[in-house]
This record gives structure tokens, sequence and C-alpha cells, in this order.
């Protein structure tokens, strides 16, 4: 159990913790822009100096991409080793207009701190350095071994971290990680995730006439790309919401009666979640919950789209090229790889032979179903509760993140703790990101008990 001590330390240090969250919230550290790869370099600098500040063994990876920060505290060899993951990068703040204070000048508004990152990743994956902290602080040492293992490639499905793995498997081994970038259920109830939806994402490519040409001059004779991408991204999805592609839904696992029953039982508020996301109606595949819809069913959606004239006015064009972003949610047991032999099948049948297509795979990540049989499982409730002062409910979450795979099937760690001390209304990927600051505070609690609590 974890001493009082170390739960004073956490609240009488609560402006501190605050002052390095602000520190590092400053940082635009945009992984998928590469103008941003000097903040990405600043981003893993500040969490090495935070690792090495507490004590750890830690240095910084270089990768192909960006820099893997990775660090161990090792007391003793025979006690049980917990590897804590996070991710320094951000997904980009545009549109910048929608935001009320701007993205990488932290804000504190009505008990929130506002920022892109606030939730995903920073504030989450901060709060167990600062358990560290506290422990240290109180104890001198941690209660079992700690390897830090932070990337800044997340939100670019993590290229370089699956070879990283590959090759520092022995150096990785551990009896349980923990991952804090999910959330609560809704604020105040705290979660367990035990799922999470995989991901195929695509940018598709379509190119007719050499050059844009006159509409009328023309117009009656080429192919127009913009309705080529259009027409083949209609033919994705049936009217009754389901996905077209032949075969997508041949290796999903269909819901079991106890898990439908347990979903159902959680107090999802349709009316707030309407008023959240300021829809008049909710949509999807009939027969099926809000909540088996958004996390545990598949899901085709189009990211953008372009092509052609939108400026002022109008202009009588046929444009010579256009595109799109496509990309689909996975359940378990869907492939990602299969998924996309079945994508580019299903659209190359589609493409007329007047325009020239080309489909690029972006990013993917294997759907995950985790195991509740653990004693890990059982810690990390008693954590949360600690924590939160409630005990966690179970959940299934419609996110991905491509590295809990690999634990289990590269490093073969058999007991991976999916948490997250956000809220679904915190905006992430949003503008106006947010994380509470009490939920900083409780998670740094969980954080910190969790490490007091038989893992394995
Ligand atoms: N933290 C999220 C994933 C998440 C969100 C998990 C909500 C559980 C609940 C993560 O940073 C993320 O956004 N992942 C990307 C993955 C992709 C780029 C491969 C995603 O889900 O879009
Ligand atoms: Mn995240
Ligand atoms: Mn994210």
């Amino acid at each position: 159990m974890i001493p009082n001590a170390v739960l004073e330390t956490i609240n009488a240090h609560r402006q501190r913790y605050l002052d390095d969250l602000l520190d590092f919230l400053r940082i635009p550290s945009i992984s998928t822009y590469s103008q941003n790869s000097p903040d990405i370099r600043n981003a893993a600098e500040w969490v090495l100096r935070q690792l090495k500040r507490l004590g750890f063994h830690a240095s910084l990876r270089e990768t192909e991409r960006h820099p893997i920060i990775y660090g161990e505290m090792i007391n003793d060899p025979s006690a049980p080793t917990l590897l804590v993951y996070g991710h320094y990068d951000v997904q980009p703040p545009e549109p910048l207009e929608e935001w009320t204070s701007p993205p990488f000048q932290p804000s504190l508004r009505e008990g929130f701190v506002y920022a892109r990152g606030a939730t995903d990743d920073k504030g989450q994956f901060l709060t167990h350095l600062k358990a560290m902290e506290a422990i240290m602080e109180v104890e001198g040492k941690l209660p079992l071994n700690v390897k830090l293992l932070v990337e800044g490639e997340e939100e670019i499905a993590s290229p370089s971290l699956k070879p990283y793995l590959e090759k520092h498997r022995l150096e990785l081994g551990a009896d349980a990680a923990v991952i804090s970038d999910g959330s609560q259920f809704s604020s105040g109830i705290p979660a367990i995730t035990y799922g999470l939806r995989g991901l195929t994402y695509f940018q598709v490519d379509v190119t007719g006439p050499r050059i844009d040409l006159h509409s009328g001059v023309f117009g009656g004779i080429v192919a127009n790309p913009i309705q080529t991408v259009t027409q083949i991204l209609a033919r994705t999805k049936n009217e009754d919401g389901t996905i077209a592609i032949p075969g997508f839904y041949d290796d999903v696992i269909p819901l079991e009666e106890w898990e439908r029953n347990e979903m159902a039982s959680l107090p999802l508020d349709e009316e707030s979640l309407k008023d959240y996301l300021g829809v008049g109606e909710l949509t999807g595949e009939k027969g099926y919950s809000i909540l088996e819809r958004k996390t545990a069913r598949p899901t085709l959606d189009i990211n953008g789209i372009w092509g052609g004239f939108s400026g002022e006015g109008a202009k009588t064009v046929i444009p010579s090229r256009a595109g799109a972003k496509v990309s689909m949610r996975l359940v378990p047991n869907q492939k990602p790889a299969h998924i996309e032999r079945l994508f580019r099948d299903f659209v190359m049948s589609l493409t007329p032979k007047d325009v020239k297509i080309q489909i690029t795979t972006m990013h993917s990540a294997e759907p995950v179903l985790i195991g509740r049989d653990k004693p890990g499982i059982l810690a990390a409730e008693r954590a949360i509760e600690i924590g939160f002062g409630k005990r966690p409910v179970y959940l299934r979450e419609g996110g991905s993140i491509p590295v809990v795979n690999w634990f289990k099937e590269t490093l073969g760690i058999q007991t991976i703790l999916l948490l997250g001390w956000g809220s679904p209304d915190d905006g992430a990927h949003s503008p106006n990101e947010r994380f509470r600051l009490e939920d900083f505070q409780r998670g740094i609690r969980a954080a910190a008990a969790l490490m007091y609590e038989n893992l394995i």
C-alpha cells in the first residue's frame, strides 16, 4: 500500500508539478510536420532531463525520425519490473482560429489547463514521472524496478518503434507495462481499458488530364478526377452505415452477451453526448448501441478530400488531380494488412480506365483485446481507487495505440495496463484540448499507488 506521506507530498507539490506540465506543453512537438523537428527534439530533451533529475539511467535513442527516450531504475533484480510508456508528440493544432488561447501557450481556466497535448499525452504521461518524483522524495527509492520508454511518433503510428523494440528486446523485458493514454469513461468515472480499435489509413490520388482544363472546351470528353474519387468513396459504405468492401467483416469477432450487457450498464448519456458534439442525431450501424458503435465495431471515415477550385467566386475548370484521405478503425480479429488488400482491390475494381489512381498506405495499428484475469489488472483497480476515490469501470476504447500489440508480441509482456486519467470531452485532437487539473492530481496519485501494488 502506498504510504500516506507519498500522497501528502503529491498534494503539497501540486503547483510545482503543474509548472512542469506547463513547461512541457509549451513545446510544439508536432510529429507529423517536418518543420517542427527542432521542437520534437526539445521535447525529447525535456523528457530526458526529467528522467535524469529523477535518478534514472537514461539516454536519447536516435531513430530514422524522432528520438526515443529510454531510461531505467533497477533497484532490486528480484523485484518486479514495470515498463512505463508514453508519447511526447502531439497532433497538429489546426484550425488555429478555433482556439480560445494559443495551443502552445497553456492557459488555466475553470480548473483546466488548455493546450495541445494537455490530455494526449503529455499531461497523462507526466503523472508517472511526478508520481516517481514524490516517491523518491519521501522514500529515496522506488518500490519496484522501472523502465521508461517515451516516443515521439505515436501520432504518426510509431514507425520507428517496432524496429526499436525488435532490436532492444532484451533490454526492455518487464513483468507489466502501463500506458496512460486513454481516458476515464466520463469525468469522475475512472476506467481500465481492455480493448482498442486498430487502424488502417490511406491516401488516394487520382489523376485525369495532364493539366486543369476549360470545362466548356473539354467538358464531355474527359473524366473528372473529383467525380471519380467521390464516386469510388461513395461506394465504400452502404446506406445502412455498414462498410461495403467485400470481406471487410469476415474476421470481426462478434460481441458476446456478457460484454454487451456490461456496456449497456455504463451510464452513457446520449443527450449530453449530442450536445457536446453539436449534432441533433447520432448515426451508425443498426442493431448496436452507441458505445458498441464507437468502441467495438469497425468504421470507415473520409478524413480529408481535395481537388479543383474552392476559392472565392466560380472558375469553370476540370481539375487534373483530386484525392482523399480515408481511414478505417478495425476491431479484433481484423488484420490491417488484410484490410489493406481488400481496400486496394475494391478501389481498383471501381476505377475506370480514363484516370490514373495511386493508393498510399499511411498508417496502421492492430486492434487490441486484453484479458482481464491478471493480478496486474486488480492492482490497477486498487491504485485507481486510491487515486480517484472510486473503483474503475471496464472499457473498450475506439482509438488506437500501435505499441500495445508489439509489447505483447515482440516483448512478450503478459500484463498490459491501459489506463487513462483524462475524460472524453477533453478534446484530444480537437481545438481547445484540455486536461482537468484535478485529474492530473488524481492521476499522479493513482500512478504512485500502482507502484506499491502487486503487479504479478
Ligand atoms: N491516445 C490516443 C489513442 C486513444 C484515444 C486511446 C482515446 C484510447 C482512447 C493516441 O494518441 C492516438 O490518437 N492514436 C492515433 C493512432 C494512429 C495515429 C495510429 C489514433 O487513434 O488516431
Ligand atoms: Mn495518445
Ligand atoms: Mn492522439
